[in-house]
């Protein structure tokens, strides 16, 4: 368990580009995956997450192969044709590759136990246990819906129509995939829009898809048994990994630093729109579009924030970033109000109780709700900082770790946290590019 402090740092000057989009990174492997034929990846995000879904794409019958230039190369096998697993699918920490193959092997007749670490053998599977036993899959899940879980996936499935109870991204994704291989139209219902990139990826690959509007909710429709074709992806750098630097230059005076090739798909980019709520200054230069998502630098200065309410419509497309944000919040001036961050409690650990408690520790003043939390900015004083040997604990956690990373940027006395090694998991460059910035 790597313990390290994070101490008061200079200016954040210069240009960087973060890796690639986790997001995106998952479902080009997936859907390369399933194509029939050769896929390219470029850009796409080495860390621990991305290759768990690599390893049991692999596992399931693709080709999967890391060139010298770190293009990845895919064979695919075709969407009906993935291969049963001799061993189990080991999803590590990574929820989005667990939710979404639940997804692709219940429409295949195969059977596949999966398995991961402490942190995701807590989270619900139940979001998806449920609309995909409604298709035909069976499960046998740890108790309260957990893993270690064993599929059985039904061929042919049958097709529904399910409206998704929470607004969950992961949840979404995993029934349209089912819908893949089963004959007939398999619709979501959304009544508020999480990331497309999905619905944006499987019309890249050639899916029937379509998108629509009813009384304000969205709703997809997959055509299945669907062929897909191989395609060439290009994978934007990550908004929620980019969110770390742009909060980082935000506080730390005399910051001035360009990120490039940010992805700003508008139902990812809310923490740039809050942050500017707040007064942050935040440029886009060169907006253009790659892999089929808007991109753009970001040129981010020093900035003296306020406090905000944040308008809980806004929580879907910046889910992630909560926890940074936290830390932007404890150097505003006045008070931050979040709510309708329920969600928070289940990801890879329960982010309200984690933030409030490292923060409070960093001596921010936080109340925890239910639903989210209240922060007490300090009118841009630095967080004091951990005691001597003290350190906030990161709970296998890589966004806890990283922002409480951040405050100890803007401290007087340097932030202890106790284990680094989850930030792995989405940005295994992290800790280089701060050094590189910041010197
Ligand atoms: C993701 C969706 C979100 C997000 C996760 C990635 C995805 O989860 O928190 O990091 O790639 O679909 P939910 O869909 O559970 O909100």
């Amino acid at each position: 368990m790597p313990r390290h402090t994070f101490t008061a740092s200079p200016p954040l000057t210069g240009r960087l580009r973060v890796p690639g989009d986790k997001s995106i990174s998952h479902r080009a492997l997936m859907f390369a995956g399933l194509a029939i034929g050769e896929s390219r990846i470029t850009g796409l995000l080495e860390g621990e997450d991305v290759l768990a879904t690599a390893a049991a794409m692999r596992q399931l019958g693709a080709q999967i192969e890391r060139g010298a230039d770190s293009t990845w190369t895919v064979h695919g096998v075709g969407v009906g044709s993935l291969l049963e697993p001799a061993g189990a699918l080991d999803m590590g920490n990574s929820g989005t590759s667990t939710r979404l193959m639940m997804g692709l092997l219940a429409s295949h007749d195969i059977t596949a136990t999966f398995t991961g670490d402490a942190s995701l053998s807590g989270r619900p599977m139940n979001r998806v246990i449920e609309p995909l036993s409604q298709m035909g899959a069976s499960f046998e899940a740890s108790s309260g819906g957990t893993l270690p879980c064993m599929l059985r996936g039904a061929s042919p499935a049958v097709p529904i129509t399910y409206r998704l109870p929470v607004a969950s991204a992961q949840v979404k994704s995993a029934v349209l995939l089912a819908g893949l291989n089963t004959p007939g139209i398999t619709r979501v219902i959304e009544p508020v829009p999480t990331r497309d990139h999905t619905e944006r990826m499987l019309r890249g690959f050639g899916a029937a898809l379509e998108v629509g509007e009813e009384k304000g909710e969205r709703i997809i429709a997959i055509h299945g048994e669907a062929d897909l074709r191989p395609l060439d992806v290009i994978v934007p750098g990550d908004p929620s990994s980019a969110a770390f630097f742009i909060v980082a230059a935000l506080l730390v005076p005399g910051s001035d630093l360009v990120i490039e090739n940010v992805g700003l798909n508008p139902t990812r980019a809310g923490i740039v729109t809050v942050l500017r709520q707040m007064g942050g200054s935040i440029e886009e230069l060169d907006p253009r579009e790659v892999g089929g998502e808007p991109v753009a630098d970001l040129r981010v200065r020093h900035s003296a924030l306020s406090g905000v309410d944040v308008d809980p419509a806004i929580v879907p497309s910046m889910v992630d970033e909560f926890p940074v944000l936290f830390v932007a919040a404890a150097m505003a001036q006045g008070v931050t109000r979040t709510t309708g961050l329920e969600e928070l409690r289940v990801k890879e650990s329960d982010r309200l109780a984690a933030m409030a408690a490292a923060l409070t520790l960093a001596g921010a003043r936080v109340e925890e709700h239910e639903n989210g939390l209240t922060i007490h900015g300090s009118g841009g004083d630095p967080f004091p900082g951990t005691a001597a040997g003290a350190s906030v604990v990161t709970r296998l956690d890589h966004r806890i770790a990283m922002s409480m990373a951040v405050a100890g940027l803007v401290s007087r006395d340097g932030v202890g946290v106790d284990d680094t090694s989850p930030i792995n998991t989405s940005f295994p460059t992290f800790m280089g590019l701060l050094n590189e910035a910041a010197r």
